[in-house]
C-alpha cells in the first residue's frame, strides 16, 4: 500500500474496489513492495557473498513462496510441511533450510530423504544424527546467541542461556566430541537472534562473536544469520539502516575469512524484512460504541486474524481509508471476538463512521501465518496485488472448513 504520497493505492488499485468484488475483512499483499525489500536486501549486502533464505512463517502463501524462488531466493523452514510448501513453490530441495526445534528426530530424517539443508538444534538430535549419519550428511548446527544493548547503552553480545533454542555455546565441546567420534561433518553455523535487530552496531558485535566462536569449527563453508531485522511500525519507530548494516558486516567477514584462511559463504533468513510492509488486513467498522469513557469502533476482524497487537503489544498503523485525511478524535479499534481484543487503544485517526474502510498496516508478516479460527469464525480471504491485478490467492474460510476435521459420534 502506498503510504508515501498517502494516496492509499495498490499498485494504483483503489482499496474500495478490491473490497468491493472480494469483501472485509480481507488481507491485501503488494508484490511490488515485495520485491523492492528483497531488491534492498540483496544490494546492502552485495559486497559479501551471501545467499537469502527467505523464512517462510512470516508469511506462507504459496504464491508469496513462488515470488520468493521466481526473486532468486533460497527458503528457510522450520517444519515438514513449509518443506513440501516450498518444494510445491519450485525451491530445489538444497535450497531449503530445515531449522525446527524440539523436533522428533523423524523429522529431521525425513528431510534428510527431502535432501533439504538440515540445521540441528539440540545435542540430542545432533548425536542421533551423528550415529545415524556419520560423515555422510552434513549439517549445520544453530547456536545460542542473545544479541541486546545493555543498561549503561553498552553495546555488547551475550550468549544467552535462558533461551531454548540453538546448542549452548558452553556445550559446543560435546559437538565436537561428536565430529571427533562419528565423523560429524558440521559444514555451518547458524544464528538467530530472537529480538528485532535494530541498531547496526549491535549487530556487528554481535557478528564479531559469531566469528570468533565460528572459529573452533575447522570444516565450515556457512554462516547464516537468521532473520530478525526491524522495521518500523510506527511513524515515529526507528529503522535500521540495512546498507550501513552490510558494510559494517562486510569488514568483519572479510577479516574473518583471511583468518580462517578460507572463503565463508554468509546466509540470511529475513521474514519481517521481506514481507512486513506489503501487507495490510482490510476491515470494516462495523459498530461505533461511546461508553463515556472509551469511544470503540468495532471492526469486522479480531484477534483471530492478526494476533500481534494482542500478543505482543505490537503497534500497527491504522488508516481510515473512507476518511483519511478528516478531523482527528481519538477511538479504541476493536475486534469482534469474545475477549480483550484490541487493536489500538485510544488512537488518533480520522473520524471513523459505520461502514468505513480501514486498513492495518504492516500485516503481510506473522498476520495470517498465525491467523486462527477461535470463537469459530472464518479466518479472512487473501489478495495478491501482482502486475497491477488483484488475484484471490486464498478464500475465506467457509462452515464447511470449519467442520472438516470433527467426526460426529452417536450420543
Ligand atoms: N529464522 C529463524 C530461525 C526464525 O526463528 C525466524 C523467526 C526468522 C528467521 C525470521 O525472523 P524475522 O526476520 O521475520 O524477524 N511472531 C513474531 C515473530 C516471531 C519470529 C520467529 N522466528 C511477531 O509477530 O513479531
Amino acid at each position: 500500500m502506498n503510504l508515501q504520497d498517502q494516496s492509499y493505492t495498490i499498485q494504483g488499485l483503489q482499496p474500495e474496489e478490491i473490497v468491493s468484488e472480494f469483501g472485509t475483512p480481507l488481507y491485501v499483499y503488494d508484490s511490488s513492495v515485495i520485491r523492492q525489500q528483497v531488491a534492498k536486501f540483496q544490494k546492502a549486502f552485495a559486497a559479501i557473498d551471501h545467499k537469502v533464505k527467505y523464512a517462510a512463517k512470516a508469511l506462507t502463501n504459496i504464491n508469496i513462496l513462488k515470488l520468493m524462488q521466481r526473486e532468486g531466493l533460497g527458503l528457510d523452514t522450520v517444519s515438514l510441511q513449509e518443506i513440501k510448501m516450498g518444494l510445491q513453490a519450485g525451491f530445489a530441495p538444497q535450497d531449503i533450510v530445515f531449522t525446527p526445534n524440539c523436533v522428533d528426530f523423524s523429522e529431521i530424517e525425513e528431510a534428510v530423504e527431502i535432501g533439504t539443508v538440515i540445521n540441528i538444534d539440540n545435542l540430542s538430535n545432533l548425536e542421533k544424527f551423528a550415529k545415524k549419519y556419520g560423515s555422510s550428511v552434513p549439517c549445520f548446527i544453530r547456536l545460542n546467541p542473545f544479541i541486546v544493548a545493555d543498561s549503561q547503552s553498552e553495546k555488547v553480545a551475550h550468549w544467552h542461556s535462558q533461551s531454548k533454542f540453538g546448542v549452548a555455546v558452553s556445550q559446543l565441546d560435546q559437538a565436537h566430541q561428536l565430529v571427533e567420534d562419528y565423523g560429524l561433518h558440521i559444514y555451518g553455523i547458524h544464528i538467530h537472534s530472537s529480538s528485532v535487530i535494530m541498531n547496526p552496531e549491535i549487530f556487528q558485535k554481535g557478528a564479531e562473536a559469531v566469528f570468533e566462536m565460528a572459529k573452533q569449527f575447522k570444516d565450515l563453508q556457512y554462516i547464516d544469520f537468521g532473520g530478525g531485522i526491524k522495521v518500523p511500525y510506527a511513524p515515529d519507530d526507528q529503522t535500521i539502516d540495512i546498507f550501513q548494516m552490510g558494510e559494517r558486516l562486510h569488514n568483519v567477514h572479510q577479516q574473518f575469512c583471511r583468518e580462517f584462511g578460507k572463503p565463508v559463504q554468509l546466509w540470511f533468513e529475513p521474514g519481517r524484512f521481506l514481507v512486513s510492509d506489503c501487507g495490510a488486513l482490510l476491515v470494516k467498522a462495523v459498530v461505533r460504541k461511546d461508553n463515556g469513557d472509551r469511544d470503540f469502533v468495532g471492526v469486522d476482524s479480531g484477534f483471530n486474524h492478526l494476533i500481534r497487537p494482542m500478543m505482543y503489544g505490537a503497534h500497527h498503523e491504522i488508516v481510515n481509508l473512507s476518511n483519511p485525511f478528516g478531523p482527528r478524535k481519538e477511538y479504541t479499534i476493536v475486534g469482534n471476538i469474545c475477549e480483550i481484543d484490541n487493536f489500538a487503544v485510544n488512537r488518533s485517526m480520522p473520524e471513523v463512521k459505520e461502514g468505513d474502510l480501514l486498513a492495518i498496516l504492516n500485516a503481510g508478516a506473522y498476520g495470517y501465518s498465525m491467523a486462527s479460527t477461535y470463537n469459530s469464525r472464518f479466518r479472512p480471504a487473501e489478495v495478491l496485488v501482482h502486475e497491477g491485478k488483484a488475484h484471490l490467492i486464498r478464500q475465506r474460510d467457509t462452515y464447511e472448513d470449519l467442520m472438516r476435521n470433527q467426526m460426529e459420534i452417536n450420543l
